[in-house]
């Protein structure tokens, strides 16, 4: 089955193929960085109506080499996100299934991010792997036995050998999450813990109180002075300072909710230490003030915390509660010291006795916002839910 879907909930307007909620066979991705870099977060107008002005080339885009004939589907996500990035792409779907005469399929962003580790992950064992890579079905039946494909890398062409990526290749299009399986969701709206027990049967067992732990390292990298968005400009930062150079305190949260706020706050009051002055200087103009290195500093002691206060709840949660597999998703798991830690982690773990078979992680390009994944989601919910009629599509901004 081949679901044309279509992601538009914040500062991205995507469009992707999935067939089987596996393979990607075309995607098309339009950030708006560039934009809102200007402005220092997204700015919800401005978003909108660039999506407004992309939304029908990318979807044309993505479709080159395609015939309706091959569309068994269209998905869009309808919820959560900025109400007008929402309206944009559910609008452009309705219009396009009932033009088309598809059935429609409303997905959650949030479920969407936890299946892209359901697709088959490319990255892993081709380095050049772009979004276009599997454009058209000539190309990808060309390339269809990609272990050929990967045998022909130059033996140096990187990370692992041939034979080591093929059979690694053949693990992953194998395996997917098993159920039960917790999902750690970390993006810049949501920090949550999910516990997925079958497709359509999951509750929320964890959650944050109060900022997302994307918006900590957005708002944590404005008073440092780094550009949007945060994520990997501290990241990047972070690289060249001294984890250890500072003290953060971490929040205690009975079970398994979380705090960011807190840490966010204390940033903010140990940078103002530092540079001599009180607690009501601007933050605004605190950055000035810093030098490189206690900036890289900063930004590294603040990582190493965040990721630990995630990293010791999915631990916690993986003791209370039975489950087969751990998922890492959402924007923040594009955040390779949480994606080492979880590793680390989880490697440990699984060489006791351990039920867990697998840590699940999407590869780089699919941590971020994309249709690919609502794609992936679509699939198990067209098994067992009918479609939506075009004209009834609701948008909820914040369920
Ligand atoms: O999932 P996403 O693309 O959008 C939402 O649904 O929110 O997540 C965006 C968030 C932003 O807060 C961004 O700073 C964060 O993900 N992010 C990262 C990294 N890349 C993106 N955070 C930490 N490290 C990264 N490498
Ligand atoms: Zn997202």
């Amino acid at each position: 089955m081949k679901i044309l879907a279509i992601e538009s909930s914040c500062d991205e307007f995507a469009a992707a193929i999935v067939e089987d909620g596996r393979f990607v066979l075309s995607e098309v991705v339009n950030s708006q960085i560039d934009i809102h870099k200007i402005y220092g977060g997204v700015v919800p107008e401005v978003a909108a109506r660039s999506h407004l002005e992309t939304a029908l080339a990318v979807v044309d885009e993505c479709l080159q080499g395609f015939a309706w004939d091959d569309i068994d589907a269209i998905a869009v996500t309808a919820h959560p996100g900025l109400i007008g990035s929402l309206m944009i792409g559910t609008l452009v779907a309705r219009t396009l299934a009932l033009l088309k005469k598809k059935p429609l399929y409303a997905v959650d962003h949030i479920e969407g991010h936890i299946y892209a580790t359901f697709l088959a992950d490319r990255a892993d064992y081709l380095p050049d792997f772009s979004p276009h890579l599997f454009r058209s079905y000539e190309e990808r039946s060309a390339s269809d036995s990609l272990c050929d494909s990967i045998a022909s890398l130059p033996p140096d062409s990187g990370l692992m050998t041939s034979q080591e990526m093929s059979r690694r290749h053949r693990e992953r299009l194998q395996k997917t999450p098993q159920f039960p399986f917790l999902a750690l969701v970390v993006s810049g709206g949501h920090t949550q813990i999910m516990l997925f027990r079958d497709h359509n049967d999951y509750e929320i067992i964890g959650k944050t109180r109060d900022d997302a732990v994307g918006e900590a390292f957005d708002k944590v990298a404005k008073i440092l002075g780094l550009p949007y968005p945060g994520g990997p400009s501290i990241a990047k930062s972070a690289e060249r300072g001294n984890s250890n150079a500072y003290n953060l305190p971490k929040p205690k949260v009975d079970g398994l909710d979380f705090s960011f706020s807190g840490l966010k706050t204390a940033v903010l009051r140990a940078v103002q230490r530092e540079v001599g002055v009180d607690h009501t200087f601007p933050s605004a103009s605190l950055s000035e003030r810093l030098t490189a290195s206690q900036r890289d500093n900063f930004a590294a002691v603040f990582q190493k915390t965040a990721v630990e206060i995630l990293v010791d709840k999915i631990a916690e949660a993986t003791r209370k509660y039975e489950a087969k597999s751990i998922v890492l998703a959402g924007g923040v798991a594009a955040n390779q010291e949480l994606r080492r830690a979880l590793a680390e982690v989880f490697a440990v773990e699984c060489s006791s006795e351990h039920p867990y078979e697998f840590l699940s992680i999407p590869p780089m390009q699919w941590c971020t916002d994309n249709a690919v994944m609502i794609g992936a989601r679509a699939y198990f919910l067209t098994k067992e839910n009918p479609p939506i009629n075009p004209r009834e599509l609701e948008i909820f901004p914040t369920k």
